[in-house]
């Protein structure tokens, strides 16, 4: 069986990319893998979160992965740091990584730009933390948005490259996917690039319905259809969102009445605020009964652990006698 490992950051709330990007083809395939689902707070830290947020924050996650749909018995869903033989690999790949190729990723350079003040060496290798959590697990595929593209390749690489160095196969190359479909980049409401965390122009999942109506509202727009010119970009992101969350005869109809010049973008707001909101109100609610249930979380916690570990120690054990390590 294959083993598939997804995971996502301990900051903020999920938004409809990260479920879209990650999660919702995994949920229905948790039975046909061997599927892990971890919450990446180790790689938070990266941009220093208060130390008064930082469990909360992995709660939340915890919590919203299971509104998602993950059966934590069917699945391996557990926390980062709870699994410490990650950072023993991510230790002994920082040794096979070189910092050129560290210093030329593009969310390296990113975050280069988005936050000057504090380039710290985590932020640096960040990659290879992500190729330890992959690795850990022997992972074949990796459930990612397109924005994690350059990271997978970079994974593979290590992978490579530790195996020809040992003269070993510890590692499968793990690829990028999503189930058949293309890797996809659910743009946000701010008329240009992802949806993301940081950017603060995305939907959550489990938000509630007065404020998705005013976010969707107030996404940007343009003046118009003008015949004979491509659609805007931020136009075209309302559409690419529709189409992921309504039923394709509504979106025939916007894109029928766009083609005509009729169309009233208030009305494809309202349209999509209803769509999007009639698509989460399950996940929400679910997560509601869920977050305040500590000790079911406890418990998910406690499992995912165990599971996690036995897995990661497997892994290890062939690393470290692949790397020469050997008893007195
Ligand atoms: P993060 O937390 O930013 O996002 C989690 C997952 O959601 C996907 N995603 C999107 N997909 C489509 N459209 C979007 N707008 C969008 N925004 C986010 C991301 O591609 C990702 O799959 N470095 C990772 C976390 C991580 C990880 C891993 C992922 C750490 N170790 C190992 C996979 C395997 C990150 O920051 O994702």
């Amino acid at each position: 069986m294959e083993t598939v490992l997804s995971g996502i950051r301990s900051t903020g709330n999920l938004h409809i990319g990260n479920y879209l990007g990650a999660l919702r083809n995994f949920v229905r395939m948790q039975h046909d893998y061997r599927c892990f689902f971890f919450i990446a707070d180790l790689h938070s830290l990266t941009t220093h979160p208060h130390p008064d947020d930082f469990h909360g924050n992995v709660r939340r996650i915890l919590a919203q992965y299971l509104a998602a749909g993950i059966d934590p018995e069917a699945s391996t869903l557990y926390v980062q740091s709870d699994v410490p033989e990650i950072t023993e690999l991510y230790l002994l790949l920082n040794m096979i990584a070189y910092t050129g190729e560290l210093e030329r990723t593009t969310t390296f350079k990113d975050k280069i730009r988005l936050q000057p003040g504090n380039i710290n060496a985590g932020l640096l290798t960040y990659p290879v933390l992500m190729a330890a959590d992959i690795l850990i697990h022997r992972s074949h595929k990796v459930p990612v948005g397109k924005d994690q593209e350059q990271h997978l390749e970079l994974t593979r690489v290590f992978a490579r490259r530790f195996n020809n160095l040992y003269q070993c196969e510890v590692f499968p190359e793990p690829v990028a996917f999503n189930f058949g479909e293309e890797l996809i980049k659910v743009p946000g409401l701010d008329g240009s690039g992802k949806m993301g965390k940081s950017e603060g122009n995305g939907i959550y999942l489990v938000e509630d319905p007065k404020s998705i109506r005013k976010k969707v509202m107030s996404a940007v727009t343009d003046s118009g259809p003008v015949p004979g010119q491509p659609m805007s970009e931020p136009i075209s992101n309302l559409f690419t969102i529709l189409s992921l969350v309504a039923a394709p005869e509504t979106v025939r109809f916007f894109e029928e009445q766009y083609a005509a010049g009729t169309i009233r973008y208030g009305d494809l707001k309202k349209q999509l605020s209803e769509d999007i909101i009639g698509f989460l109100t399950p996940i929400r609610e679910r997560y509601l009964s869920i977050e305040s249930d500590s000790d079911y979380l406890r418990k998910v916690a406690a499992l995912g652990k165990d599971k996690a570990r036995e897995s990661a120690r497997a892994t290890l054990d062939l690393v470290r006698s692949a790397v020469g390590f050997k008893s007195f």
